[in-house]
């Protein structure tokens, strides 16, 4: 068999993993493996894959970022794009296509499958957010970082007295930030699933004095919308080919420091942490759930079973259609937001 890997759309630690863990047995089992350039972009053109063997595929477990490069190319906003990627996918000889991504790269999988192309997919995105699956790769390490940052700013702006702001990675979903901010014990976390006003911030702020705590750490989703700081659909900047703007740019920690700022009085200041929660050698957690959903791919493509992909449900690799996956995101639940506010 000749099987093609491809990693798309922003990068995440424990991609290499994943890529380990389909290409090392499919090698070992005497089959050809193409690792293909910059996500969907390697497809267009002439294409662009180089094979990969046993030497490249090894020691590359504990490195992040990916080893193929990563795009956020969009083959079904380029004129031709779908009809380049199926030509390329004919001309390399592909008899399996693995997608790793999150909802955009694997929305171009799911369409690649109704039209007959032998795809999988496998969960990534440090967002957390696809449904069906409650792991994608690059969450747990992303997490990590976002804990270790609120423990360093705690003894920061206990000495300082000070509000801390922390803008994390969240375009339409709260998990980095609810999960950091509970593992890091967040005074407030603000998140897009739950909107609160700058009134209730201030308000809680100001209780907390009250309370004899004169320091706070808020977590906040860099998606977050809130009065004083504008839709996020209108922000400025570039949007990628799927659509989405940079939200970076929209610089939501900072705007919500200085309306903290300007209604308190309280000395505040804002940490974005960036993509510093993407960067860097992936944790335990990603590094073995990578390895067990790639290699759930390699199952799948040994069983000629396409369309579908390996996901996490109730704490074991299931299998789920590709479609299904992409089909709405994920949201913070109740309970957990809940439980996170016991601890203001
Ligand atoms: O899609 C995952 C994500 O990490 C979002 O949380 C974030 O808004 C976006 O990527 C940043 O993308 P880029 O690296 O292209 O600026």
């Amino acid at each position: 068999m000749r099987i093609g890997i491809l990693t798309g759309g922003g990068d995440a630690p424990g991609l290499n993993a994943a890529i380990r863990a389909v290409g090392r047995p499919a090698v070992g089992a005497g089959h050809t493996v193409l690792g293909i350039r910059n996500g969907w972009a390697g497809l267009i053109g002439e294409g662009d894959y180089e094979e990969l063997n046993r030497r490249s595929l090894s020691g590359i477990l504990q490195i992040g970022g990916t080893i193929l490069g990563s795009s956020r190319t969009n083959p079904m906003k380029l004129e031709g794009g779908r009809e380049r990627v199926m030509a390329n996918i004919a001309r390399a000889q592909l008899d399996a296509l693995v997608a790793i991504g999150g909802d955009d790269t694997l929305s171009v999988a799911a369409w690649l499958a109704d039209h007959g192309v032998p795809v999988t997919g496998v969960p990534k995105t440090m967002d957390n957010d696809l449904s069906v699956t409650e792991y994608c790769i690059g969450f747990d390490t992303a997490v990590s970082i976002v804990t270790e940052a609120v423990d360093r700013l705690h003894t920061t702006a206990m000495s300082h007295h000070r509000v801390m702001v922390v803008e994390v990675m969240g375009r339409d979903t709260g998990w980095v930030a609810i999960m950091g901010g509970l593992a890091g014990g967040a005074d407030m976390i603000v998140i897009p699933e739950f909107p609160v006003s700058i009134d209730e911030v201030v308000e809680h702020l100001h209780q907390r004095r009250a309370g004899g705590s004169d320091f706070s750490i808020i977590v906040v989703s860099e998606g977050v919308e809130m009065e004083g700081m504008g839709r996020k659909e209108d922000a400025e900047g570039q949007r990628d080919a799927f659509g989405h703007v940079q939200l970076s740019r929209r610089g939501v920690g900072e705007r919500l420091a200085a309306l903290i700022e300007q209604r308190t009085g309280f000395e505040t200041r804002a940490s974005v942490l960036g993509h510093t929660q993407r960067g860097g050698t992936p944790t335990a957690y990603d590094r073995i759930w990578a390895t067990h959903v790639g290699y759930g791919a390699w199952g799948l493509i040994q069983k000629g079973d396409f369309g579908r992909m390996p996901v996490v449900r109730c704490g074991g690799v299931d299998v789920a259609p590709i479609r299904d996956v992409v089909a709405q995101q994920r949201r913070v639940p109740r309970e957990l937001y809940d439980l996170a506010t016991v601890f203001y």
